[in-house]
């Protein structure tokens, strides 16, 4: 899951390759590179770290007018420098690569006895070398010949010394753009990449190989054949991505969650009620005929499908499972007849919930759902109906309002199949209602910031931290602890708070903090009687309480009220005080909060 930009131009190319890779960092940032061809020599830059390093080594603009860039998140091999694409073969080829080659080793074995030397622990660099064993002039016919040899997922853009005016790119498993501009045409994983250079793009489908030059391109399917697809225009804005007065990306995007809301709910929903609409015109027939929901994501997507088993389980009565993509992309599941498919994605390009819709045997199904947040995703493309979340571009690592607004959408789909399956008008009026107040409720919520930004400053010193919730509320202690441990490095747990006793009160001491959302529910007296358990063994409690369910204060405790009083969008409330305290105990630890130690914010590799 790195990154790769490519230009082919009648200018320098390398800041337009570094600013791509800037943008592009989402996708990894273990080290970066970039090559270019300099009057028939190909010129390398690489550096260990983020593309910021890359930058300080480059200084200035470097000649070259065609060149290749790659920002990495480390699979094979250690991140180091040796490491870091581009990728050589003498002297001759230069390659980027995103994704995984599976066979390399074998591959490896044959071109050491040709002879090639290897300089890195990648499976990258031996499609250098093989490319550059097919290599007699041609590339377009050698990343051909060679790529059909390779097994894996992998996007990869190939450069040769004496081709000045040519870059070929390929795409198996990871998403490849083509950029066009005039005179000039690049490619990249991501169009945001190319957004201060283009805003015209093509798509390249599964195999295609792409042949760019200054003057044009030309795409090929697996089989060689010459193919035409067609020309988009991207609404997205190059300036979408700045900080403005935000330390982190995450706190702005922690503080534009009513707004989020806000738009997510825009011209979907009317004073009382769901739009007909919102799913498109196939939803109402599909809807109609679904008797049960099977639910797949990752991460934190996975927690939002977690919170959405509850509610379809409740208002409609209808079978919810949920499970992550990783798993059940490889498992013989039993699909009752008429189930709903329903993935989740911020990215849309993550390779495990691409590879559960993608293996889907559509007669088992009666339709597809994806609730995702990039429009101009794989999965966006290849899903039959779609919900767009509409949170606006998310560059922290770790997941806020894509979140929120995934439990928005959620809510959405289970009241537009509540309709054509009766649900009652008053249960639809009712969330809507909730859904409406939501963005000021949230405004309310996000004052709470200097209060916990002070609570933070009790967990400093700690190594471990645990969340209890019960119900609906148990997926959000998941994703309370997530947020901790993946910004933190703290190592956080969640539980069903019913589930304390048999076990994990064990690590219950004055040293384990332990967090508590409670809502004013039916499950509110079990609750406090599992928070009595925690008191009784020494442990601290941090209680985020909503209005109604505050708990006896006993001393040591720290009790934060939430004034909100709400029914079925309580969980999506309770999350807001989470992430501000996963936030403000990374700043005071001092980690890299939008960009956590080993992680990326797009995962297009299994
Ligand atoms: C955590 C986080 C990840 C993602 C996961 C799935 O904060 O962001 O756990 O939720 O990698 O990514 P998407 O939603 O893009 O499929």
């Amino acid at each position: 899951m790195c990154g790769i930009v490519g230009a082919v131009a009648q200018r320098d190319v390398s800041s337009i390759l570094v600013e791509g890779l800037r943008r592009l960092e989402y996708r990894g940032y273990d080290s970066a590179g970039l090559a270019l061809i300099n009057n028939g020599e190909l010129e390398r830059f690489r550096a260990l770290g983020k593309v910021s390093e890359l930058a300080k080594k480059l200084n200035a603009e470097q000649p070259g007018a065609t060149g290749i860039a790659h920002t990495r998140w480390a699979t094979h091999g250690a991140p180091s420098e040796s490491n870091a694409h581009p990728h050589l073969s003498r002297n001759r080829i230069a390659l980027v690569h995103n994704g995984i080659i599976e066979n390399y080793k074998e591959i490896r074995e044959n071109l050491l006895a040709q002879g090639y030397q290897f300089e890195s622990e990648t499976d990258t660099e031996t499609v250098a070398h093989l490319i550059e064993s097919y290599y007699d002039g041609d590339l377009y016919a050698a990343v051909f010949r060679a790529v059909g040899q390779l097994q894996g997922t992998f996007g990869i853009a190939v450069i040769a010394s004496d081709n000045q005016d040519t870059l070929v790119a390929c795409r198996k498993g990871s998403p490849l753009v083509v950029g066009l501009g005039i005179k000039e045409n690049f490619i990249a994983s991501d169009v945001s990449a190319l957004l201060p250079v283009t805003r015209r793009f093509v798509y390249l489908e599964e195999g295609d190989l792409v042949v760019v030059n200054q003057n044009g391109y030309q795409i090929y399917d697996s089989a060689g054949a010459s193919k035409e697809l067609p020309i988009n225009t991207t609404e997205l804005s190059a300036d979408a991505i700045h900080k403005g007065d935000y330390k982190h990306y995450m706190l702005k995007e922690i503080h534009e969650q009513a707004k989020a809301v806000a738009d997510c709910l825009e011209g979907r929903i009317s004073e009382n009620n769901v739009l007909d609409s919102v799913f498109g015109p196939d939803s109402e027939q599909i809807f109609k005929q679904v008797k049960q929901v099977q639910i797949v994501a990752c991460g934190t997507s996975y927690h939002a499908g977690f919170v959405a088993k509850y509610w379809i389980e409740e208002l409609l009565g209808l079978p919810c499972a949920i499970e992550v993509a990783s798993e059940f992309r490889y498992r013989q599941s039993v699909v009752p007849k008429d189930t709903l498919f329903v993935t989740l994605s911020q990215s849309g390009e993550t390779a495990d919930t691409l590879a559960a819709l993608r293996n889907l045997s559509i007669d088992d199904y009666c339709g597809s759902v994806s609730i995702c947040n990039s429009p101009e995703s794989s999965l966006v493309r290849e899903s039959s109906l779609v919900l767009m979340t509409r949170a606006g571009p998310e560059i922290g690592v770790a997941s806020t309002k894509a979140f929120t607004t995934q439990l928005v959408s959620m809510l959405l789909l289970a009241i537009s199949i509540g309709k054509v399956r009766g649900l009652a008008e008053k249960i639809i009026k009712d969330i809507v209602r909730e859904l409406i107040a939501l963005p000021r409720q949230i405004e309310q919520l996000l004052r709470l910031d200097k209060k916990i930004e002070s609570i933070a400053e009790d967990f400093i010193d700690k190594h471990h931290a645990l969340f209890l919730g019960r119900g609906v509320h148990y997926p959000i202690a998941m994703e309370g602890a997530l947020k901790l441990k993946e910004i933190s490095y703290i190592h956080a747990e969640a539980y069903p708070a019913g589930e304390l006793k048999h076990g994990p009160l064990a690590l219950v001491d004055a040293d384990m903090p332990v967090i508590v959302v409670t809502p004013n529910d039916e499950l509110l007296e079990k609750l406090h009687s599992n928070m009595q358990e925690v008191k009784a063994r020494g442990g601290k409690l941090y209680v985020f309480a909503h209005q109604g369910a505050k708990l006896e204060k006993s001393s040591g405790d720290v009790v934060v009220e939430m004034d909100c009083e709400t029914r079925w969008t309580t969980p999506i409330l309770s999350t807001i005080p989470l992430q501000l305290l996963s936030y403000y105990v990374a700043v005071q630890r001092g980690t890299d909060v939008d960009q956590p130690r080993n992680l990326a914010k797009s995962v297009t590799v299994e």
